[in-house]
């Protein structure tokens, strides 16, 4: 039994790993990393900084996509709709 907790365990590890490193490297590919980083302040906030700005905003998802779409304010962005979405979900997770 508790061999079969440890891997149910294990493999909720791994899964959330799969699903952040697959994030970081639409975020690589979408051109956001040249200009942000994970922890650390670049051209742009870092994404944690940016999680805990926006920590308890239920808006924040809608109304950062809407920013990075437009380029106002922000660089415009290239990534599709559905990526962005993903990128802001990720980052706001953090
Ligand atoms: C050319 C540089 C550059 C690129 C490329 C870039 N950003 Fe940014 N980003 C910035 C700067 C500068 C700011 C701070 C000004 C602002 O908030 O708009 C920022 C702010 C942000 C914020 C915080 C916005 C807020 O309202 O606080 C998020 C989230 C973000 N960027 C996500 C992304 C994502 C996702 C990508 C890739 C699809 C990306 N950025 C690509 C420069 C960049």
């Amino acid at each position: 039994m508790k061999v079969v907790a440890m891997t149910v365990v294990v493999a909720a590890g791994l899964l959330a790993a799969g699903v952040a490193s697959a994030s970081e490297e639409l975020a690589k590919s979408s051109g956001c990393m040249t200009c942000h980083a994970v922890a650390t302040k670049k051209m742009g906030p870092s994404f944690k900084d940016v999680a805990a700005k926006y920590k308890g905003k239920a808006d924040a998802q809608a109304k950062i996509v809407a920013e990075l779409k437009a380029g106002k304010g922000h660089p415009a962005v290239k990534s599709s709709d559905a990526d962005t979405a993903t990128l802001v979900k990720w980052i706001l997770a953090m």
